[in-house]
């Protein structure tokens, strides 16, 4: 109990190893999402990845032609359904590496 009290105590009067932490942090949280495993399991998940689907495409109006900013796109699954549901332009932005999957996904769909 001491210990961790003076743990605390000292990250959150330093805050230069707050920002440290903070950003490795970052760095592990995007890192991760960079493994595709972590994207199959989703992309695997029936439940998920229905209701995403039937939700978008069954409300075509909220997505025909408008332009959809897909913001943490990861594989880019959600952009393919906005296209499905009628967008004119899909924006599709992830911070971690999987956008490079996301990049040879989309240009093997539409070139
Ligand atoms: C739970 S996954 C969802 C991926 C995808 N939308 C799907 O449904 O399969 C969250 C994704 O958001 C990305 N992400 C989280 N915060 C972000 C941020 N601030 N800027 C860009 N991408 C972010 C992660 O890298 C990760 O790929």
């Amino acid at each position: 109990m001491k210990e961790t009290m003076r743990e605390l105590t000292t990250s959150s009067t330093d805050p230069d190893a707050t920002m440290e932490t903070a950003v490795e942090e970052k760095d592990s949280y995007f890192s991760n999402y960079g493994h595709h495993g972590i994207h199959e399991e989703m992309l695997k998940d029936e439940v998920r990845m229905d209701s995403y689907e039937l939700f978008i495409t069954k409300n075509t109006e909220i997505f025909k032609d408008k332009v959809v900013l897909d913001i943490g796109c990861g594989t880019g699954i959600l952009s393919l359904f906005a296209v499905k549901a009628g967008a004119s332009h899909v924006f599709a932005i992830d911070q971690s590496p999987i956008i490079h999957k996301a990049v040879e996904i989309s240009e093997r769909e539409w070139g």
